[in-house]
């Protein structure tokens, strides 16, 4: 039986795949279903972020996000990378020191350079630039919009498209989905990209979305194509389907998959979505009950590794 990235394959898109972490790896039972097939690309959940790869500016720590790379290579997944320029999980260093926009600047290239070059030809997709936008669709504050203004965002992209020619550069935000001034931030952001004679090749849409509150198919086909029509692919980078309030009810577990559908749907309906990745497969390691309490279940897999309504509806559907 073919898993859901065969599916996919066979759908003509390029991956669907999951978000992973190196302490994952020991359970026996995650590791299976990881690298049973169904998953054909991953994403490290933590272990690219600044704070784990350069925790202070003369160290750097690549050893757990290596672990993920071998993996990837062993079991052939295509390996997406998370993520470069992000005001979250930030070293205290890259928040306190009093920058000037040379300094930071130098900062941001050798961060760039360093975490690009180290992962040259293993990284087919880097989120470049990760959360840049208020729901508004106004810059969100951080420290590098305060010191370099919106330019660090092409800035970010030129020392990107140097270091790894190669690979495919994305901005990633959430809610992009639901939120259609925080849509038109993120065209402005590919705009502004696009106008500083900067590479930038996606658009990630994180789909962190609630069961039962996503928009019609044709209102998130349509937000998808107001990227791909400026030129660039598009993914859903960070899926996950969260029930509102737990314990979730068996109409809500229906709907779970619907909804899970529907972004397929509008996944295959635009030639440039170019894959789907969870963020998580299993309750087990899910994100969402400990940063959102009271909500959950997001993922298709149960928190025992039992395979949910959720999958089986897209399983049916692919
Ligand atoms: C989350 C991880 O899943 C958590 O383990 C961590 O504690 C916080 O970050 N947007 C992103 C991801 O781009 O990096 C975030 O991942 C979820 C929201």
């Amino acid at each position: 039986e073919k898993g859901l990235h065969d599916l996919f394959l066979a759908a003509g898109k390029s991956y669907f795949g999951t978000a992973t972490e190196t302490t994952n790896l020991p359970d026996p039972l995650y590791q299976s279903i990881l690298s049973s097939g169904e998953f054909g690309q991953i994403t490290p959940e933590n272990s690219q972020k600044w704070e784990s790869l350069q925790p202070t500016s003369s160290t750097f720590t690549f050893a757990a996000a290596d672990q993920i790379v071998s993996l990837a290579t062993q079991n052939n997944q295509i390996l997406r990378c998370h993520t470069l320029v992000w005001h979250s999980q930030l070293p205290s260093f890259v928040k306190t020191t009093a920058w000037t926009p040379s300094s930071l600047t130098a900062l941001l290239k050798s961060h760039i350079s360093n975490v690009m070059g180290h992962y040259k030809g293993k990284c087919t997709h880097w989120d470049v630039v990760n959360e840049a936008l208020n729901e508004d669709g106004s810059f969100r504050p951080s420290i590098f919009l305060e010191v370099l203004g919106p330019g660090y965002i092409p800035l970010s992209f030129q020392f990107a498209a140097q270091a790894d020619p190669e690979a495919k550069l994305y901005y990633n935000d959430f809610n992009l989905e639901i939120s259609p001034p925080k849509a038109a931030g993120a065209v402005k952001i590919v705009k502004l990209v696009q106008d500083a004679k900067q590479k930038i090749d996606g658009v990630g849409f994180q789909g962190h979305l609630t069961v039962g509150q996503l928009p019609p198919l044709a209102n998130l086909t349509a937000t998808l194509r107001q990227y791909t029509e400026l030129g660039v692919e598009v993914a859903f980078t960070e899926l996950d389907i969260a029930h509102p309030t737990l314990p979730s009810t068996e109409q809500g577990r229906e709907q779970q998959g619907v909804d899970y559908v529907t972004v397929t749907k509008a996944c295959l309906a635009v030639e440039k979505c170019v894959g789907i990745t969870v963020w998580q497969f299993t309750d087990r390691y899910s994100w969402v009950e400990g940063t959102f309490p009271g909500t959950g279940e997001a993922c298709l897999f149960t928190r025992d590794y039992e395979r949910k309504s959720a999958y089986f509806a897209l399983k049916k559907f692919l």
